[in-house]
Parts: structure tokens; sequence; C-alpha cells
């Protein structure tokens, strides 16, 4: 199947994990207040890629926080295909200049939104197709 579920009772805020789909890899994010708050606070005029790439989303819908993230109530959960968008290193989590992401192959910078801050990279993480089946359950694709 190209869908998969995914039980993220166990993420407390500040915890992530990894699944693959459709042979990549997903970060699935419980974020904490400071790093909603400070996602929040970024001018849009600042970002590099003013889009939100979320696939849930119609395709000129900008890139704030709320649209990045799983949406309104779910705002500390970010879903998104870990794969830098420059030439598709994995990045690390919870690093670089902006606390999010940081792709050590050259040098990208991604916010706690995964907004490409900084680096070669050109796009933001892409947010995949998925929806919250229950309140700890999420299906991807
Ligand atoms: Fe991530 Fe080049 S692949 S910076």
């Amino acid at each position: 199947a190209s869908s998969i579920e995914v039980d993220v009772s166990s993420l407390t805020p500040g915890m992530s994990l990894t699944v693959k789909w459709r042979g990549k890899p997903v970060f699935i994010r419980n974020r904490t207040p400071e790093e909603i708050k400070s996602a929040q606070e970024v001018p849009l005029a600042e970002l590099k890629d003013p889009v939100a790439r979320n696939a849930n989303l119609s395709g000129d819908a900008q890139a704030t926080d709320i649209d990045r993230s799983a949406g309104d109530g779910k705002e500390n959960w970010l879903v998104m295909v870990g794969v830098c968008t420059h030439l598709g290193c994995v990045p690390l989590g919870q690093q670089g200049d902006f606390g999010g992401w940081f792709c050590p192959c050259h040098g990208s910078h991604y916010d706690t939104a995964g907004r490409i801050r900084k680096g070669p990279a050109p796009e933001n993480m892409a947010i995949p197709t998925f929806s919250f089946i229950s309140d700890s359950t999420i299906r991807i694709g």
C-alpha cells in the first residue's frame, strides 16, 4: 500500500521519529512551544521560499507556520519528507542556525517549521499528504 499509519502516542513535545514512506524518510516531530513560537515570529518576507509546499493545501498556500504544521489545534505537529531540497541528503534534526534541521552535505539550514532559511537548498522541505485518523495515529499518503 502507498499509505502508512504511524502511532505517535509516545512522542511528547520535543520528540521526533522518522518513518519510511515510499522509500523516503518522513520526519514526525511534536514541536515544543518555543519551537512553534520561534517559527511563528518569522516575517514571511524573510523566507527564502514563501510557499507552504504542503500537499494538503493548495499550491499557492503561503509558508506560514500554521500552514506548515498539521493545522489548527495541532500546530505542534510537523510531518515532512526528510529530504533536503538541494540534492537530496537527509538533514539532521535540532541543528543549524535556526534550531530546526541542518543538511551537512552542503550546509542548508532549515527552521523549526522545516523552511529553508540559509544555504543552497531552494525550497522548504515537502509536507506529504497526511491526516490524523485518531488523536495518536497519523496516516501518511
Ligand atoms: Fe542538502 Fe546539498 S543536499 S545542502
